[in-house]
């Protein structure tokens, strides 16, 4: 076992933000081997419980769950900042080319490790990525986290229509590869699988149908999807499905929302969808960077509260701009308080914070594993440095209480206040 005595951030059932200004983290192994956190809580109170435990003393520092990226696109590492009219020129010129690489192993195996690098440096231990169509992209990410031992899930895109030579699957195949790639990686150790489809105009009914069936014979497998993005990708949608009620009608009805079902965006949405979203359990990956850089639209965090469905935030690299979990949480705060399409919100900063750690990983099916510091709960945490440029220590040294100070780091902050990362109880 060891301890780490610094301030300490983690969070309450409800989601609210817990605090101790002289905390102390106690990390040791449970029944089955894995590193996980032991106690959580103030120093004075824990102090006296584990004699004989090394402590490591970080004064001035911030301990804090690592973040968890309800989205991410591992292939389109390279793809962030390119600008297009919107999300379909932007697949279409920039995005399908690129990915259409990851059919060289070589490659694939390159960028995982640049992509893993990136997400560490920003402090995210927890991805839920998309891989490309071809079944080595994800041997090619799976075996990187695994060598890393640390925790992913991702799964291999299913587009068999409207999608160019290189990218295009093939319906039979696409659903074997699926299946396999769920036998193969699903399970072992910290790595799980997501069924993939991309978005519902890329798939066909029959491809639909499939992941579908495989969603159904494989209950603890994610499912990963995009929906309700832009208002041109819903058009689409709705020419291609007439007989659906809405766009997120078309995954019901095919067995595609349930819990651990995570749709990216969730922009264009009514009641009904809402209350789908919420009957289902599935929840909403929320990507504001990405949404503001496509000029997609804005999620209605209203809404979203009213009927009471689950989301989380995600970059949405390479839509999105930035790998930072403060860039993200950010914008994330800029689309809420947007409010001229949609009610204005002013979110509170441990709810963004909440939105990233603690409240992903309920929205995964995760919530006493993933994401928060709670006995039990993996040991993947961050030392935070909220002194790590000079106007954040002048900020973060006035701050009256914990909203103010985790709002300077949210406004502030970036890979620079993430000092050290812990990935299953060892320094990354
Ligand atoms: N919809 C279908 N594919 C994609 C993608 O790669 N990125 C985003 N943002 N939306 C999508
Ligand atoms: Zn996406």
């Amino acid at each position: 076992m060891k301890a780490f005595r610094a301030a300490l951030l983690r969070f309450a059932d409800d989601g609210s933000a817990l605090y101790d200004e002289d905390g102390l983290l106690v990390v040791g192994p449970d029944a089955q081997g894995g590193q996980v956190v032991r106690a959580a809580g103030a120093w004075s109170a824990l102090k006296d419980n584990y004699p004989g435990v090394a402590v490591e003393h970080l004064p001035g520092r911030i301990l804090a769950p690592g973040f968890i990226d309800l989205h991410v696109h591992f292939p389109q590492t390279d793809v962030i900042g390119s600008p297009a009219e919107g999300l379909l020129p932007w697949l279409e010129n920039y995005t399908f080319p690129h990915e259409a690489r990851f059919a060289d192993a070589a490659y694939a195996q390159g960028v995982a490790e640049v992509f893993l690098d990136e997400l560490q440096r920003h402090g995210v231990t927890t991805p839920l990525a998309f891989c490309t169509s071809h079944p080595a992209s994800v041997d090619a990410l799976m075996a990187a986290a695994q060598r890393r031992g640390q925790r992913l899930i991702a799964g291999k895109v299913l587009q068999d229509r409207h999608s160019p030579d290189g990218v295009r699957d093939r319906t039979e195949q696409s659903l074997v590869d699926t299946e396999d790639l769920i036998r193969r990686w699903h399970g072992q150790g910290r790595l799980g699988y997501a069924i993939t489809p991309r978005f519902a105009p890329s798939c066909s009914e029959a491809q639909l149908r499939g992941a579908g069936e495989l969603a159904a014979r494989y209950p603890d497998v994610w499912i990963q999807s995009h929906v309700a993005e832009n208002r041109d990708e819903v058009r689409w949608a709705l020419e291609l499905f007439p007989d659906a009620r809405s766009y997120l009608a078309v995954y019901d009805g095919f067995g595609l929302m349930r819990e651990r079902a995570i749709y990216a965006h969730c922009i264009h949405f009514d009641d009904d969808d809402r209350r789908l979203m919420r009957e289902r359990g599935a929840a909403a990956a929320v990507s504001p960077t990405s949404n503001l850089f496509l000029g997609s639209g804005f999620f209605d965090y209203e809404g979203a509260d009213r009927v009471g469905f689950r989301y989380g935030l995600a970059s949405d690299v390479g839509g999105g701009t930035s790998f930072s979990p403060f860039h993200t949480m950010l914008a994330a705060y800029y689309v809420g308080r947007e409010g001229q399409t949609k009610p204005g919100v002013s979110l509170k900063p441990g709810h963004l914070w909440w939105q990233h750690t603690a409240g992903a990983a309920q929205a995964l099916g995760l919530d006493r594993v993933a994401g928060n510091l709670r006995p039990g709960c993996e040991a993947d945490f961050l030392v935070l440095n909220p002194g790590a440029t000079p106007l954040l220590a002048r900020k973060t040294a006035q701050a009256r209480d914990l909203d103010e100070l985790l709002f300077s780091l949210i406004v502030l902050g970036d890979d620079r206040v993430v000092e050290r990362v812990y990935v299953g109880g060892a320094a990354a």
